[in-house]
């Protein structure tokens, strides 16, 4: 079953979505003593993250790991990596070696077998507590977008792969990792996405035009925060 929670626009989105972020890392490490969460990148995060500095969170807890990549260095503008350590980590106590970035600057395929080795490594059992997706307005989602190979990977958990329509190489988690999460969330905020949550609720099952369509966690659960204007194309938003 889909969850959905309606919001009236992005700040109440990002209020939201800190809340849920703040109980879901305190189950976490009440039972574990840690909290693993992938971040999405994307402009729709930036103030959730702004406002996560100020949330009761144990950071020293919090491995952070990132859904997606632009393969750029790490202090490019366009890097997810950047907007997250620039409005985020760089203001919380989160200890460097919990910071878990793709890195962006390496070759694709090998960032994306470093990435998964690191994966296998640091994250037990391969399964997230937290994972933040967005939604584009083709329906991509992390770095799945529609028409590449990357939507039907069930073998390997990360790829580096070409994206044809926007012309660069892109570093993106794949269904197999981030259908183990434990919980999943979509933050999707703005009119310019109401079609495409439309089509990834309404349409048929056809990852290779709607790619959000592959996120069905095997026994995690999937939460959809979206605004009004995300909504709008959504008779009743009841799953
Ligand atoms: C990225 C993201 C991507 C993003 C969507 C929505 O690297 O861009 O991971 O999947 O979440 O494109 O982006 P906006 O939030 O900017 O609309």
């Amino acid at each position: 079953m889909r969850n959905w929670h309606s919001v009236t626009d992005a700040a109440a989105l990002a209020a939201e979505a800190a809340a849920q972020i703040v109980t879901l890392a305190r189950s976490a490490i009440a039972a574990t003593g840690r909290f693993h969460v992938a971040l999405s990148g994307g402009s729709t995060p930036r103030a959730l993250y702004a406002r996560l500095v100020a949330e009761p969170i144990d950071w020293a807890r919090v491995h952070v790991f990132w859904g997606d990549e632009r393969c750029v260095p790490p202090d490019h503008p366009d890097s997810n990596y950047r907007m997250a350590f620039d409005v985020l980590l760089s203001k919380v106590p989160v200890p460097v070696d919990n910071v878990h970035r793709l890195r962006g600057e390496v070759d694709p395929a090998q960032a994306a077998a470093d990435y998964e080795a690191e994966l296998r490594r640091d994250l037990p059992a391969g399964r997230f507590d937290l994972v933040l997706l967005g939604l584009g307005p083709d329906a991509h989602t992390a770095s799945l977008f529609p028409g590449t190979i990357a939507v039907h990977e069930q073998q390997r958990w990360v790829i580096g792969h070409f994206v044809q329509k926007l012309g660069v190489n892109r570093l993106t988690l794949t269904p197999p990792i981030l259908n183990r999460a434990a919980h999943i969330l979509f933050l999707v905020a703005g009119a310019d996405k109401a079609a495409a949550v439309r089509s990834v609720w309404r349409e048929p099952y056809d990852p290779d035009r709607f790619p959000a369509q592959v996120i069905k966690p095997i026994d995690g659960e999937v939460t959809w925060l979206i605004d009004r204007a995300a909504a709008s194309n959504l008779e009743d938003v009841a799953s």
